[in-house]
């Protein structure tokens, strides 16, 4: 697959990046165009992936390129010493599109987790000085900063940085007996933080009965909840976000990734009593919810709460899981197909990396998280057609890894 360009390309990224991203997959997209990239030599791909999540609103979209443009045409950023017009745009619709509440402006993932952390603490400290503890899930993940980290529930994402940030108890997912037990004995709990879907820990689904529960458990115990909606927000699992299947409010979400469509931009939204927490100084961030990142998520807003929008992902995600599940009665090593909306993962009895290589050779972009699943969450934008022809593409290697495992 290598040309002398990319060869070019990879040796520059050993030469004068961190290798923390080890050998990338052996190809640099320099062109996208709706749910299609091009590589360095014109090679076109179905790109399945979407950047982790993020390129919600596929590649070139016209609204997202247009209001851009005209962002950067008059202003990209001021900090947060000024108004701003785009940021009170943008939590308009976060607030139109989720629940009454603010929002506070970051710019990742892992901003947003400490975001909402530190707001919890507050909340916490504030009643009383020992309520700091936040319960998070097994195999959750939550971002890669301290706070992150310290939130995130395993063991292979905090070896080797010595002491996490203190205050964080790690609950079995999906077990609301181990949570009303802890909620029990524990009266210094002030928040919870959860991903409905978990993302990074496999495509694995909370319980409705288990979300349920602990946030009964939550509200009568004066317990925040936190619902990172870091992956599973802004359409993706076909809802605008993903508490929105399970009868819920929680009292913040934390966001980023398809937020801003591409541009880096995190943020918490949460209901009007907890602002106050926060109050001046003690919390802020340079970049946050500047004028570009804030364009960007107004003119991604718009596009995703139109029905039209949601009901294209409904449709392709009803076509996915449909065809993968008729794939998986011919195919043994595939345990089990599971998702909501385009954030669907394909769990497999072994490891799943050569196939994200076989495909990417075919020209279609896939992922492998937790070692053996697939993950595919394209472009929310996806039509039906190129859904159909890159599980074309899935379909042939699945079909010749099952050939080769055959044979052994
Ligand atoms: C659920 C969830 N929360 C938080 C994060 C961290 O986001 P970021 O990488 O933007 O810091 C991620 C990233 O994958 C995520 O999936």
């Amino acid at each position: 697959m290598s040309s002398k360009k990319l060869n070019s390309i990879m040796t520059d990224d050993k030469n004068y990046l961190f290798q923390n991203y080890g050998d990338r997959l052996p190809v640099c997209f320099v062109r996208g165009n709706t749910c299609f990239l091009y590589d360095q030599d014109g090679k076109k791909y179905i790109d399945f992936f979407s950047g982790i999540a993020v390129t919600s609103v596929g590649y070139g979209n016209r609204l997202l390129l247009r209001a851009l443009h005209r962002q950067i045409d008059s202003l990209i950023h001021t900090s947060n010493w000024f108004y701003n017009r785009e940021q009170n745009e943008a939590a308009k619709q976060l607030a139109e599109a989720s629940f009454p509440g603010k929002t506070l402006f970051v710019n990742s993932g892992t901003e947003a987790t400490e975001a909402a952390i530190k707001l919890a603490r507050r909340y916490g400290l504030n009643q009383d000085q020992d309520r700091y503890q936040i319960v998070s899930f097994t195999n959750s993940f939550h971002g890669r900063t301290f706070g992150g980290m310290s939130a995130t529930a395993q063991k292979k994402i905090h070896d080797g940085f010595g002491p996490l940030v203190p205050g964080f108890i790690y609950l079995p997912y999906n077990d609301a007996t181990a949570f009303a037990k802890e909620v029990k004995k524990n009266r210094n709990i002030c928040a919870i933080i959860i991903e409905l879907i978990q993302g990074e820990g496999g495509i694995v689904i909370a319980d409705h009965a288990f979300v349920k529960e602990v946030f009964r458990i939550c509200s009568k115990n004066n317990i925040l909840t936190i619902v990172d909606e870091v992956q599973t927000g802004i359409g993706r699992t076909g809802t605008l976000f993903a508490y929105q299947h399970y009868g819920i409010v929680p009292d913040i979400i934390t966001l980023a990734k398809g937020l801003g469509g591409g541009i880096p931009v995190g943020a918490i939204h949460a209901k009007n009593f907890l602002p106050e927490f926060f109050p001046k100084g003690v919390h802020g961030s340079t970049f946050g919810g500047n004028h570009l990142a804030c364009a960007a998520v107004a003119a991604v807003l718009k596009q995703v709460q139109n029905k039209s929008f949601l009901d294209n992902i409904k449709k392709v995600s009803a076509y996915f899981l449909e065809r993968l599940n008729e794939i998986k009665q011919d195919v043994a090593f595939i345990k089990e197909v599971r998702g909501m909306g385009l954030h669907i993962g394909i769990e497999l009895s072994i490891p799943g990396a050569p196939m994200v290589s076989k495909a990417l050779a075919r020209g279609l972009v896939i992922n492998c998280t937790a070692e053996k699943v697939i993950r595919i969450m394209p472009p929310l934008t996806i039509s039906l057609n190129t859904a159909q022809a890159g599980m074309k593409i899935l379909e042939t290697i699945l079909m010749e890894e099952r050939k080769s495992s055959d044979n052994t």
